[in-house]
């Protein structure tokens, strides 16, 4: 029987689950440090039983229709907005992605955020190496406590919770609105539920976002969303930028309507060097890392790859989001 041909969309980010798979498969590997062309990734829905990808690539209905050797694809991501997850279900390709092994880098970076922000410590090694600290003053620089503020988490999802965890070690009172009330993390971690997201965004000074991206929450921060907020509050984003309307942060950072922003995400990504954000001090911005300690990065990497492994054998994926494929295959 002619081996599983494994096709990987990048090189060098996943060393020792690309090895781990060519030493079972057979494995081909993209290696430029971009995604593979569109014409190249439908040449491959036709010729291999597997796709190893990251967020970057975009499998859309009209790849995933036209797959005919395709079983599935692991994302090396928790977050799944760069695949359309009915099309693969209609036609019969399981998606893979990774829940469970990156929350708690994502929670101390978006921690890290949080504190760089509101404590002005990027904005600090900024001046100093624009050789503009000449003098020992604090007033430029002064910033707003994290300990004993008010933190509103929109999404409780694993990473939510991890933040939670860690605002909990602060004394921060927790706010938070996800699809799904938590009683669990209610009690375990002193959280309190509101009804709708606009409670969390009036009554917190750090706002911090983890709903996945849908078509329900593209978007779904704009002027008036941010308008809601205090003229004190911090805005973190470590989810997708595309939640955010980024002209609308633009207009709220700069005219005051909000404190700060911290994003790791943006809308496009990268950001274009001429982006009107990048003007402003009070944005902290960097480039979609939450999730990359080196740890998490190998673990998401084994995981993928025994996401690949499972469904080829047949067996219960570790993390799959549309199991249902398989009656369709
Ligand atoms: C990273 O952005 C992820 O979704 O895992």
């Amino acid at each position: 029987m002619p081996s599983e041909k494994i096709f990987i969309t990048r090189s060098h980010i996943i060393p020792e689950a690309i090895a781990y798979l060519d030493g079972i498969y057979d494995v081909e590997v993209w290696q430029q440090n971009s995604p593979p062309p569109r014409e190249l990734l439908l040449e491959k829905v036709q010729e291999f039983g597997a796709m190893l990808t990251e967020v970057t690539d975009i499998i859309d209905a009209d790849l995933l229709d036209a797959a005919t050797t395709l079983k599935v694809v692991a994302n090396r991501a928790v977050g799944l907005d760069n695949i359309d997850i009915p099309a693969a279900t209609r036609n019969g390709i399981l998606i893979g992605n990774t829940p469970g092994v990156l929350h708690e880098s994502c929670a101390d970076f978006t921690f890290g955020l949080m504190l760089a922000l509101a404590r002005n410590i990027a904005y600090g090694e900024r001046k100093i190496r624009a050789k503009e600290w000449t003098v020992f003053d604090q007033i430029p620089y002064l910033g707003t406590d994290v300990h004993g503020a008010t933190l509103g988490i929109i999404g409780m999802g694993l990473i939510g919770t991890a933040v939670a965890r860690r605002a909990r070690a602060f004394d921060m009172r927790i706010i938070y609105n996800s699809r799904t009330r938590k009683p669990e993390v209610e009690s375990a971690l002193d959280a309190e539920w509101r009804d709708d997201m606009d409670s969390v965004l009036r009554e917190s000074d750090y706002v911090s976002l983890h709903m996945p991206l849908t078509p329900d929450t593209e978007y779904m921060i704009g002027g008036r969303e941010l308008e809601m907020m205090q003229s004190t509050a911090f805005l973190i984003n470590t989810t997708r930028g595309r939640t955010v309307n980024p002209r609308d942060l633009y207009d709220a950072l700069s005219s005051g309507v909000i404190a700060g922003a911290a994003i790791d995400v943006t809308d496009p990504e990268p950001i274009p060097f001429n982006d009107p954000l990048l003007t402003l001090d009070n944005l902290l911005v960097t480039p979609h890392i939450a999730s990359a300690s080196r740890q998490t990065v190998r673990r998401m990497g084994q995981m993928s790859a025994d996401n690949i492994i499972a469904a080829i054998k047949g067996e219960a994926m570790p993390g799959c989001v549309n199991p249902d494929a398989l009656a369709m295959g």
